[in-house]
């Protein structure tokens, strides 16, 4: 399990999505690594992908819902990250459904995918669970 701790940003409903989120991307990294032969694995490995990518967009609408209910102030910039980031996945799905699913562009989307969950969930989804809790205090 990719999840640790430090990633907790306080705010149960963000962290259970986040958590569900790394679950999701470690299961599509499983399918996509675990040397079967990529044609008996495709379409495992596409359902993975769609099962992982209709949560990201469930988890950022409800993540933003919160922001916009905390009043955020980077709500705006914290939306737009998240658009350019399903944009991009788009994009890797757009090619692939034209030039084929091949494992090295799979490979390459998880990796890309793994590597934007940490950064973003250690570090511009932290500052949502420290605004938050400057409002308690
Ligand atoms: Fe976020």
């Amino acid at each position: 399990m990719m999840w640790k701790e430090r990633y907790r940003i306080g705010v149960d409903l963000i962290d259970d999505q986040h958590r569900e989120l790394f679950k999701r991307l470690s299961n599509f990294i499983r399918v996509v690594q675990n040397g079967e032969p990529w044609d008996e694995k495709l379409d495992e490995a596409k359902d993975t992908l769609g099962f992982m990518q209709e949560y990201v967009v469930y988890h950022f609408e409800d993540e933003e819902r919160y922001q916009r209910e905390i009043g955020y102030p980077d709500y705006e910039e914290h939306r737009k990250i998240h658009a350019g980031f399903k944009a991009e996945v788009d994009e890797y799905v757009r090619l692939m459904e034209e030039e084929g699913f091949s494992e090295e562009t799979m490979q390459e989307l998880a990796a890309r995918f793994m590597t934007w969950l940490i950064m973003h969930v250690g570090r511009a989804d932290q500052r949502i669970g420290e605004y938050a809790r400057s409002k308690e205090g």
